[in-house]
């Protein structure tokens, strides 16, 4: 028997969005900003700066559907092997994201946040991304990470030399070490662990970003370029994370 041509669409859209199974915490890695440039024949860092536009409309939609944490990958501790102007335009944008959008993050109650390897990061940087901490620090709405030269294996690296010296000098004991105590020594020490995570850009992979937290995140893929990523399919990832079942190894 011929099986009909059509596609069902209605059992592949996602049912509306509710209240119930909200993903609390959710991790981004914000990719194909090149790419979005290149198909249009502009340089790189073109894409990099429509991007910055892409953060602020997620970040609004991620509070408009009470997520709680909105972890977003921008520069890793690899992309230092970019070229020295691609790197040097990237990292100007958290500047240039929070002198504009800063007055609107504090409108919505946005608490902002950064993890990674900051001390290294230019001067620059790290002043305007400390600002934006010090300003926000007491709002109690969606709290906002930058993963700014992030990189997961280097924190857990620089996790266990801490934790090998705090036993050294007595302030830790090697049976307290356990996966909890552990957690409490990286970048994302008060966090919860991401309850989905989003890559753009069609690739699928981690590329370094939390591997220790993403331990059992539900993950969610699309083609999509960040320049292009909508409030729409943002919905999309939030409504597919509803429908999806934990079980943690259990039953
Ligand atoms: C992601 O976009 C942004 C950063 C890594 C900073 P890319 O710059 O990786 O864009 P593609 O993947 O080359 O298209
Ligand atoms: C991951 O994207 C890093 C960020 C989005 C900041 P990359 O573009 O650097 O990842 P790879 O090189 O394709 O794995
Ligand atoms: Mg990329």
């Amino acid at each position: 028997m011929n099986i009909p041509f059509f596609k069902n669409k209605k059992s592949e859209e996602p049912s509306l969005y509710h209240d119930e199974n909200i993903a609390d915490h959710i991790a981004i890695v914000m990719d194909g900003n090149g790419r979005w440039a290149k198909k249009r024949g502009m340089p790189r860092i073109a894409g990099h700066k429509e991007g910055v536009s892409t953060v602020m409309n997620i970040v609004k939609a991620a509070v408009k559907y009470k997520v709680k944490v909105l972890t977003l990958y921008a520069f890793s501790t690899e992309n230092w092997k970019r070229p020295k102007s691609e790197i040097d335009f990237i990292l100007r944008l958290p500047k240039e994201f929070l002198h504009i959008y800063l007055p609107e993050l504090i409108a919505n109650n946005v608490r902002i946040d950064a993890i990674g390897d900051m001390e290294n990061l230019p001067h620059h940087t790290i002043e305007a991304v400390q600002y934006a901490i010090d300003r926000t620090r007491d709002n109690d709405g969606l709290q906002l990470n930058f993963a700014l030269n992030y990189g997961s294996r280097n924190e857990i690296l620089n996790t266990m030399k801490e934790m090998v010296r705090d036993i050294h000098d007595g302030k830790l004991s090697l049976d307290e070490v356990d996966e909890q105590q552990f957690s409490r020594y990286l970048y994302t020490a008060n966090l919860p662990d991401p309850d989905l995570l989003i890559r753009t850009g069609g690739e699928k992979r981690l590329s370094n970003f939390l591997l220790w937290q993403l331990a059992y995140t539900e993950f969610w893929f699309t083609d999509v370029l960040w320049p292009d990523f909508s409030e729409e399919e943002f919905l999309n990832a939030l409504k597919e994370y509803q429908q999806r079942q934990r079980r943690y190894g259990g039953l």
